[in-house]
């Protein structure tokens, strides 16, 4: 499932998020995986003091430009700067890292509360579309041996656990990706890895076809699109004792 999305999808999440860890002005916010710093940057509005790590220099400099106030630096989330900090926050981090128990056991080392968010399972999530309208293109899709991802909630909560943390508050959150009319839908996804892929097989026109008529029932009345997709936020823990 792509990150990717239309501009400003991700607000809801970030505002959920902020409020559940009760980030505000003074709160010493460290962003693990910042990205590009979108949600550093909802951070630092609500005042909180913000440091962000990435290991794409790329994304820290766009950190950087969007939050001049805050301190970014390339880094391995496996190893964050000492601190100490009130909250850590994995935004959408945790399934990109090689050792996510490690990930959560050395944030909650750095901030007494850890705030994680996961894509939901994809069937709450209507990003799903997508691959399933280019599914007969794509390679066939096998079920990846091993545990399942962290978008399962046992698994998530499993992780936690074996990090020796526990979840404090859950919450979901549904952030729509809205799309102001066929033309903002297709374009992003003939330039995306799956679209290209569908595309070199059948042609863009054939890709466009099979997405919009998949896409139906999310049209809007406008003329758009919408889709809603569910994530999930925990706010982690040491255990007590
Ligand atoms: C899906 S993006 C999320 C970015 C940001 N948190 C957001 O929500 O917009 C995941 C980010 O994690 C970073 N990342 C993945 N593994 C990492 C690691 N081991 N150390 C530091 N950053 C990592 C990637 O470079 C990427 O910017």
């Amino acid at each position: 499932m792509s990150e990717e999305g239309p501009a400003g999808w991700g607000e809801p999440l970030y505002a959920a998020v902020l409020g559940l860890a009760g980030v505000g002005a003074g709160t010493r916010l460290l962003d693990l995986g910042c990205g590009p710093g979108l949600f550093a940057a909802a951070a630092a509005a609500r005042g909180a003091h913000v440091t962000g790590m990435d290991a794409d220099p790329g994304a820290v400099a766009a950190a950087r430009a969007a939050v001049p106030d805050g301190r970014f630096a390339v880094g391995d989330v496996h190893d964050p700067p000492p601190g100490p900090f009130d909250v850590a926050a994995a935004v959408q981090l945790l399934s990109h890292v090689a050792n996510p128990v490690a990930v959560l056991r050395a944030a909650a080392r750095v901030a007494p509360q850890v705030a994680v968010t996961v894509w939901g399972q994809e069937h709450e999530c209507d990003v799903r579309a997508f691959g399933e309208a280019l599914a007969p293109w794509l390679p066939s899709r096998r079920t990846p041996a091993g545990p399942p991802p962290v978008t399962d909630p046992a698994r998530l909560a499993k992780l936690v656990g074996l990090a020796g943390l526990e979840v404090a508050e859950r919450a979901e959150v549904v952030c729509p990706f809205d799309y102001a009319d066929a033309d903002a839908v297709v374009a992003p996804l003939l330039a995306a890895g799956i679209g290209r892929m569908a595309a070199a097989r059948v042609g863009q026109a054939a890709v466009r076809e099979a997405v919009l008529d998949r896409l139906a029932p999310h049209r809007t009345s406008a003329g758009g699109y919408r889709l809603a997709n569910l994530f999930r936020i925990v706010l982690v823990r040491r255990t007590a004792g």
